[in-house]
C-alpha cells in the first residue's frame, strides 16, 4: 500500500493548478443517467472516487469514453469524459460498489426519475458520523415514490412516474438536495425544494441540468423551483474548480510561509474561508488568474470558527484549518456543527506534537512551537490532508499511511506540492 513521506521545513512558492471539483464531478456524472443522449463533462479530476463512480454508472448501462492525451498536453489538466446512458440495463446499485463511496447512493434520484424504480444499497464512504439517509427518502416519498428497505437496500418505486410536490428539508443536506433535484427534473408538474443546499457544486449541477433541458429557477438560492419535463437531452459542461482543494493548498501555503498562486481558483466561492485566513494574519487575495496566498514571516494568529453549510465555513476544510492552527500563536476554537465524530485527525496530529483538547463538538487548539515528524495514519479524506499540512512544517520525516483516503479526493497532491518546493514523495511498496 502506498505511503507518503514528507520532510518538513520548506516554504511553498510557485503556482498550483486547481483541479475540477470532486463534489461537482460526481453528481454531474450521475446526472448522465437522466438522458439517453451524451453528456460531455470537461475538467473532470483524475481521482479514485471518479473511477469508482464510472464503474457504478457503467453497471447501469452507461457507455463511457475519454478524450486521449495529446502530445505536449498539460499532465495536470482535467479529463474530458463522454457518458451515454442510451438504455438503463440495470436499476440495481449493488452493495459491493455503493459501500465504497457514499455519493454513489445519489444514483437513486435519476434512476427513479427515469425508470420509475431503483434498488440501491445503503451507502458507505468516509467514517465521519452516522450520516443517515432519512432526508433523501423523505424527499422521494414527497415526489410519490413508495420506499421500503430490503436486505440493506433501499427499494424505491413510482410505477406511474414521480409527481412534483413541495419538499421542505428540516436540515441542509447536499446529497439530499442533489437527489431531490435530479428526481424532480423528470417528475410531472412543479416541485419546490425549500432549505436546499446552496453549495456551489449544487448550483453547478443545476446549471448542467438546465443545459440538458431541465427547467429550474432559484439556482444558487435555498429555494429551487423545478418544472418537470418529459425528457432531457445531451450537453457539454465544464466542472467548476474545486474550492476545497483551493482552500487546502491555501492553508498549506500559509503553514509553510511563502507565496503561492492557486491558478483557476474561484475566490468568490470561498468568502468565509478567506475571512478566517485574514483573521489568522494571512495575506490572501483574489487575482486575475485565481487566488494568491502569502505569508512572509508574519505570526499566525489564533482564530475562532464554526463549520456551517455554504456560504459558511466548510466542514471539508475544518481538519486542514486545525492543522494550521497547531502552529498559531495562542489558542484557537474550532467547532464542528455538520458532522459528529469528524475529529479523527486530532489523535494523529497529536502524534506530531499538536496540543488539542476536545470538548464535545469543539476543539481547543493550543499552538505549539515545534511539530516533530512521525508515522501517522490517514483516517478520512480531509483528515489525511491535514496531516500532510502539519508534516510540511514538522521537523524530520512524517510518513502518512493509508494514502488511499487521499487519492479519493486530491489529484496528484505530491506532485503539486513538490512543484512548489515541498520535500514530499510517494513510497510504493
Ligand atoms: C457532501 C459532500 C461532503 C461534505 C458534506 C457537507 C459530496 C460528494 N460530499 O456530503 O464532502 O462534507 O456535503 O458539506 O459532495 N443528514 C441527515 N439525513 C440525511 C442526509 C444528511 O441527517 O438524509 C445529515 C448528515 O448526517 C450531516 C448533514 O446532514 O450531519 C449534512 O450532510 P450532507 O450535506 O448530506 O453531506 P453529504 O451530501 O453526504
Amino acid at each position: 500500500m502506498d505511503r507518503i513521506r514528507i520532510r518538513g521545513g520548506n516554504q511553498l512558492s510557485g503556482t498550483i493548478p486547481i483541479s475540477g471539483a470532486k463534489n461537482a464531478a460526481l453528481p454531474l456524472m450521475i446526472a448522465s443517467l437522466l438522458t439517453d443522449k451524451t453528456l460531455t463533462l470537461r475538467n473532470v479530476p483524475r481521482l479514485a472516487d471518479v473511477n469508482l463512480l464510472l464503474r457504478i454508472i457503467r453497471n447501469h448501462g452507461a457507455d463511457m469514453s475519454m478524450d486521449g492525451k495529446r502530445a505536449g498536453g498539460d499532465t495536470l489538466a482535467g479529463e474530458t469524459v463522454h457518458l451515454t446512458a442510451a438504455e438503463i440495463v440495470d436499476t440495481v446499485a449493488p452493495y459491493q460498489l455503493v459501500s465504497k463511496m457514499r455519493a454513489s447512493f445519489w444514483v437513486l434520484g435519476p434512476l427513479l426519475g427515469r425508470c420509475h424504480e431503483a434498488r440501491v444499497s445503503l451507502p458507505g464512504g468516509c467514517a465521519i458520523g452516522t450520516r443517515p439517509v432519512d432526508l433523501y427518502l423523505m424527499a422521494l416519498e414527497k415526489l410519490g415514490a413508495g420506499i421500503s428497505l430490503d436486505g440493506g437496500y433501499v427499494v424505491a418505486k413510482a410505477p406511474g412516474g414521480l409527481v412534483g410536490n413541495r419538499i421542505v428539508f428540516p436540515k441542509v443536506s447536499v446529497g439530499a438536495t442533489h437527489t431531490a433535484l435530479m428526481a424532480a427534473v423528470l417528475a410531472k408538474g412543479e416541485t419546490v425544494i425549500e432549505n436546499a443546499a446552496r453549495e456551489p457544486e449544487v448550483a453547478d449541477v443545476a446549471e448542467c441540468l438546465v443545459k440538458m433541458g431541465a427547467r429550474i429557477e432559484g439556482i444558487g438560492s435555498s429555494t429551487l423551483t423545478i418544472s418537470g419535463v418529459d425528457r432531457l437531452h445531451g450537453a457539454t459542461h465544464d466542472v467548476l474548480p474545486d474550492r476545497i482543494e483551493t482552500g487546502t493548498y491555501a492553508i498549506a501555503a500559509a503553514m509553510t510561509g511563502g507565496d503561492v498562486l492557486l491558478k483557476g481558483a474561484r475566490p468568490d466561492q470561498l468568502d468565509a474561508f478567506q475571512q478566517v485566513m485574514r483573521e489568522a494574519g494571512i495575506d490572501i487575495k483574489a487575482c486575475d488568474e485565481g487566488m494568491r496566498i502569502k505569508r512572509n514571516g508574519s505570526r499566525l494568529l489564533p482564530i475562532s470558527v464554526e463549520t456551517r453549510p455554504y456560504p459558511g465555513f466548510p466542514t471539508d476544510l475544518q481538519a486542514q484549518l486545525m492543522g494550521l492552527m497547531t502552529k498559531a500563536d495562542g489558542v484557537s476554537t474550532i467547532r464542528e456543527t455538520i458532522f459528529e465524530n469528524r475529529f479523527m485527525h486530532v489523535q494523529e496530529l497529536a502524534r506530531l506534537g499538536a496540543d488539542i483538547t476536545l470538548q464535545g463538538d469543539t476543539a481547543l487548539v493550543k499552538g505549539v512551537d515545534r511539530l516533530v515528524g512521525a508515522e501517522v495514519m490517514a483516517t478520512d479524506l480531509r483528515a489525511s490532508v491535514s496531516l500532510v499540512i502539519a508534516g510540511l512544517v514538522a521537523e524530520g520525516d512524517t510518513i502518512l499511511n493509508r494514502v488511499y483516503h487521499l487519492d479519493r479526493g486530491f489529484e496528484t497532491l505530491e506532485t503539486k506540492l513538490a512543484n512548489c518546493g515541498a520535500d514530499v514523495e510517494r513510497l510504493s511498496d
